[in-house]
């Protein structure tokens, strides 16, 4: 977090592990997520440039985790034509809560995944078709105290294995700018 972040605090223990189940050391693990308002820190700028953006590196036993907020689903753009296909459909335009996840490890395969909040009401509708059961995260609401002091309550733990293939690593650059003003798109209500 490099802006304040008002929102149920979330503890991420993740591990990488090949095919095997042997821990996959010292690879590249990059994080992104949309705020608890449900906006990527480029939509909004009350939030720092590259704000609930990490990198990390396994350690290693494959492991890393971190401290974020939980975040918020949100809708998709509907002013072209994905808005009239979406109306056509009667369809609403969001996606459910996630954490974006990628991982970068020469002699694997890229891997680049989702991880769905489990208490989501729209995992079954996703305007992208994006969630199968295995990328819905076993995100766990705690009601007891925190260790940390000035995490209130409820809090979430989220604790995710990832599996690399092997195979031709190849990292996509991203077209990183500066923040732009966009609004959060409009919600369409069938
Ligand atoms: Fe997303």
């Amino acid at each position: 977090m490099r802006s304040p972040t008002p929102g149920p605090a979330l503890f991420v223990k993740a591990w990488l592990r090949d095919g095997n189940g042997q821990p996959i050391a010292g690879a590249e693990v990059d994080v992104w997520h949309s705020s608890p308002e449900g906006y990527y820190e480029n939509q909004d700028p009350k939030q720092a440039e590259m704000n609930l953006r990490g990198k990390f590196t396994t350690d290693a036993d494959g492991s890393f985790g971190f401290r974020s907020v939980k975040p918020a689903g949100y809708p998709i753009p509907i002013d072209g034509p994905v808005g009239d296909l979406l109306r056509a459909q009667g369809r609403h335009n969001f996606r459910p809560a996630h954490l974006h996840f990628l991982f970068f490890k020469p002699g694997f395969k890229t891997l680049i995944s989702q991880i769905y909040v489990n208490d989501d009401p729209r995992l079954d509708t996703d305007v992208q078709f994006g969630v199968t059961q295995a990328l819905i995260g076993n995100y766990l609401r705690h009601d007891e105290p925190a260790s940390a002091a000035d995490v209130t309550t409820p809090w979430y733990s989220l604790e995710q294995t990832f599996v690399m293939e092997p195979g031709r690593s190849r990292l996509p650059k991203p077209p990183i700018t500066d923040k732009v003003q966009a609004q959060k798109s409009p919600a369409l209500t069938p």
